[in-house]
């Protein structure tokens, strides 16, 4: 690998725009980033000893998912009570101590919100259920009379997210509850100004001990269409990202949504700091996404369509124009991710023959990624989007190339996907497989026993941080890297210009500017000349001839 050539001069962060307009955040996923009490489940103080290898990384923030009291039946996105840790993952003391030694070590925490639905655990899912139809206590949710002579019928034809009827039953009711995600999971009724007032109050609670932000979940999804009209599509989280002319159902992105951000909005800005929101909002086209973040809303929110991108150049440079531009006319950043919790892993999603299609898991019998060439494309991948302006978003584990466990047998699987489908999608679990972090202990040092809720695959052995820590052209370097040359080049709240020039007319490869870094990424098979620069570094080893070998990327310096 082609380290630095150049002496890189010191340049200052002068950024008057609040930290996130350019962070680089780092998503945990609690249960499976560091177990401290070997029950085989990562926990807070397994996040906090693990504090400083992220420091070392150079992230500026980190997104936690929920660790929130939950019966965890989808992973703790069904919060039980809002305000109290789960004992799985630790107490609000343990919370506190993450948060403090995160901000000693210069990095802002985000806490997961989750507004469209509580657990069928929740005090108020239970007293609703108790109580009668029409009851203050059930218009805290979305109830309704079934259809048919004896109200057998769901009360229209809308289906989970995760597959299924998104209507259930109680036992022994009359009436129906909506659900979009799984029956444990009943979404509420935000036309009722006592859900708004208690979700205020979450946000002061988390506000007042110091969090820099929410991850809001679901965002697009919190008011449904008036009279609840049915509709034959079938509800989905990505919905409409891929073809613009798709309408999104009744369920999403209703102008209603707007009001509650604009309102939360004023909720932050009454605290001292850059308190943040981030969207998670799987609408499209990018206009209609950027609504969420004008300038009394959101401050952020997830650049899907960035994820969604296949390995080909002229998309990627569609979608980074498109994003650019959409944001830009709200006076907004860019975000740019490319894996999270609800993914596949894009180092495998790159190694596919559809390279960065995005199925639904992956198991046994599906095709088996190409895990090194997968690898070599994450590797340039990184490179792409470390040097765009903006924010972006890393998931644990890309950091070290990790790739989805792609045969993860079906007994040890606990997405609710996988069930309500009866297996016809695969789902999540592949991407959230414990961390390793020593290849020579067991559960790979994801803790102190041999317990890991999932089984980690035998391949992760080579991604462990101590095979990668300090040596040279491991992914974990090159991350280390990148993200200490954009902050040296202040890459994140730089502009792009786009380099067209004929020693690089080849359509396979994207050439861009960023101040006075230039960025080379090579999608195609064929090596590429590279333009007029200083090579500071290179995914790949430049060929004999000094040329970008195939899906690999560079980044120069320029005058
Ligand atoms: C979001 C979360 C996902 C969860 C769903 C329901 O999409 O990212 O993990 O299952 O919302 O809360
Ligand atoms: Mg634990």
């Amino acid at each position: 690998m082609n380290m630095r050539t150049k002496e890189i001069p010191a340049r200052n962060l002068t950024s008057e725009q609040a930290w996130w307009h350019s962070a680089v955040i780092y998503q945990i996923y609690p249960r499976s980033f560091a177990d401290a009490d070997g029950d085989g489940i990562g926990d807070l103080p397994g996040i906090t000893a693990r504090l400083p290898y992220l420091a070392r990384l150079g992230v500026d923030a980190l997104w936690l998912s929920p660790f929130y009291r939950s019966p965890q039946a989808d992973a703790g996105y069904d919060v039980a009570d809002y305000r109290a840790v789960d004992p799985l993952f630790g107490t609000l003391h343990d919370f506190e101590q993450l948060l403090r030694e995160a901000h000693a070590l210069g990095m802002k925490v985000i806490v997961d919100l989750v507004p469209n639905h509580t657990s069928d655990e929740h005090a108020w899912f239970q007293v609703a259920l108790q109580s009668a139809p029409g009851s203050p206590e059930r218009a805290r949710y979305i109830f309704r009379n079934g259809k048919g002579q004896h109200g057998e019928l769901p009360p229209n034809d809308w289906q989970s997210v995760f597959g299924g009827n998104a209507w259930s039953r109680a036992p022994g009711d009359t009436q129906w509850y909506l659900h979009l995600f799984d029956r444990r999971q009943p979404d509420l009724n935000w036309d009722n100004p006592e859900v708004h007032e208690e979700f205020e109050d979450v946000l002061h609670f988390w506000l007042e001990r110091g969090v820099d932000g929410f991850r809001v979940d679901v965002a697009h999804g919190l008011i449904k269409a008036p009279g609840l009209p049915d509709w034959s599509g079938q509800a989905a989280m990505v919905e409409g990202t891929q073809d613009s002319n798709i309408k999104a159902g009744p369920m999403w992105d209703q102008e209603g949504v707007h009001d509650i951000y604009r309102a939360w909005r004023r909720v932050l800005d009454a605290y001292p700091g850059e308190r943040m929101m981030v969207a998670e909002a799987w609408i499209a086209p990018p206009e209609r996404l950027v609504r969420y973040i004008r300038p009394d809303e959101m401050q952020q929110a997830f650049n899907f369509d960035y994820l969604l991108a296949h390995w080909h150049a002229a998309e990627f440079r569609k979608v980074i124009d498109a994003s650019l531009a959409a944001s830009a006319s709200v006076g907004a950043p860019t975000t740019w991710v490319m894996s999270n919790h609800d993914s596949v892993r894009h180092t495998s999603r790159f190694g596919l023959s559809t390279p960065g299609a995005r199925p639904k898991g992956i198991d046994a019998a599906s095709e088996q990624p190409n895990e090194a060439l997968g690898l070599r494309r994450a590797r340039a991948a990184a490179m792409l989007t470390l040097a765009l302006p903006g924010s972006a978003y890393l998931y644990q584990g890309e950091e070290l190339g990790l790739p989805e466990h792609t045969t993860l047998d079906a007994h040890y699987r606990q997405d609710p996907a996988f069930f309500r489908t009866h297996g016809e999608e695969i789902g999540r679990d592949g991407c959230r497989v414990p961390m390793p972090w020593q290849a020579d202990a067991p559960s790979f040092g994801f803790g102190p026993s041999q317990k890991s809720w999932l089984p980690q695959p035998s391949n992760f052995v080579r991604y462990a941080v101590d095979r990668q820590d300090g040596v040279s052209g491991s992914t974990l370097e090159l991350y280390r890297q990148l993200l200490q040359l954009r902050r040296e080049y202040a890459l994140g709240v730089g502009q792009l210009r786009w380099v067209e020039e004929s020693a690089t007319a080849n359509t396979e490869v994207l050439v861009f500017d960023n101040g006075s870094l230039r960025a080379v990424i090579n999608f195609g098979l064929e090596p590429a000349a590279l333009p007029a620069g200083t090579v500071l570094m290179s995914s790949e080893p430049l060929d004999a001839a000094g040329r970008l070998s195939g899906n690999s990327a560079a980044w120069l310096a320029i005058a």
